[in-house]
């Protein structure tokens, strides 16, 4: 199986992949591969066959994805849950993500060209304890500037931060729920449940899933706008608050002297970046050194 270099679309194909193409396009698709050991069992196979079949199909969306234009993908693989499975399932499953993602790694340099970057996300069920440490702190601090605290910073401290959240969540298998998958990341995604088993997706599943995104675009579109809308405004009225508070600890009355007000919120502003960008810098080296720490443990 390779990961990139086989499987043209056909020509029907391409030709209903330029139609879809002249519609709105999700930029970042996001599945839930559901139903390996349900099509094991329909098709009278090994267990471990259906997950294999599940991987290569894997390797076959991206390829529709790229021919589609779609330029980021996540999957959810394996879910921490996942491990409560027999030991055999689970050795099973890391020795062909081990195999078939080593063959994702060797033909990294081919899919750069092609601008695809790979980045594993996981859950970790435990932070170590430097980074626990940094996010005290951090809360320590929300006590003298309680204006810090917002969900755009949330979405910063995210392993997500470098992404733009889904636009399109699949789950195959008939399934209706997300078991836990970039939970925050799609509260404003189109979300697609549909019933075919994911060693069984087609790339007509994957051309129903979008033309279903394209019908709910405008109303996704205007849900988000509303909701970055919504954030400014309670950033801004927590600011407002901040500088009415100062205003009034130097004698001013509530509403005070305009320019002074004016220049103290572009203050209170620039410090809060200031100090937020001091956070998450700590935060990135603290997690560069872990994952080092972590490599250089499991090598
Ligand atoms: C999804 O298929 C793949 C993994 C969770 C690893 P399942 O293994 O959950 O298959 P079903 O849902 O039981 O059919
Ligand atoms: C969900 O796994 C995660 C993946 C598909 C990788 P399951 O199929 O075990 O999901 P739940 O636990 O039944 O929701
Ligand atoms: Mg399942």
């Amino acid at each position: 199986m390779s990961w990139i270099k086989e499987g043209e679309l056909t020509i029907i194909e391409r030709f209903c992949a330029n139609i879809i193409k002249a519609g709105p396009m999700p930029k970042h698709v996001a599945f839930i591969m559901d139903g390996n050991r349900r099509y094991a069992q329909k098709c009278h196979v090994e267990r471990q066959e259906g997950h294999s079949q599940g991987f290569d199909k894997l390797a076959q969306t991206l390829r529709w994805c790229l021919n589609l234009g779609i330029r980021e993908v996540t999957v959810y693989a394996f879910s921490i849950e996942n491990f409560k499975r027999s030991k055999e399932e689970v050795d099973g499953l890391m020795d062909l993500a081990r195999q078939k993602f080593s063959r994702l790694l060797e033909e990294q340099e081919s899919l750069k060209k092609h601008g695809v970057c790979i980045r594993v996300l996981g859950d970790l069920p435990l932070l170590p304890l430097d980074i626990q440490e940094l996010i005290a702190q951090a809360v320590l601090a929300t006590r003298n500037y309680n204006n810090d605290v917002s969900e755009s910073l949330l979405d910063k401290c995210l392993y997500t931060n470098n992404s733009p959240d889904p636009d399109l969540l699949i789950r195959t298998s008939g399934e209706v729920r997300l078991s836990d998958f970039l939970l925050w990341q799609t509260s404003h995604s189109c979300l697609v449940f549909q019933s075919v088993l994911w060693p069984e997706y087609s790339f007509w599943n994957l051309c129903e899933a979008i033309l279903r995104f394209q019908m709910n675009y405008s109303a996704l579109q205007k849900a988000r706008d509303s909701y970055m809308e919504e954030r400014r405004r309670q950033q801004m009225e927590r600011d407002q608050a901040y500088v009415t508070k100062k205003l009034q600890q130097e004698g001013f009355a509530s509403h005070g002297d305009s320019r002074r007000r004016r220049t103290l919120l572009q203050k209170c502003t620039a410090m809060r970046e200031e100090r937020i960008q001091g956070f998450l810098q700590a935060l990135e080296h603290k997690r560069v050194d872990f994952f080092e720490r972590l490599c250089t443990v499991s090598a």
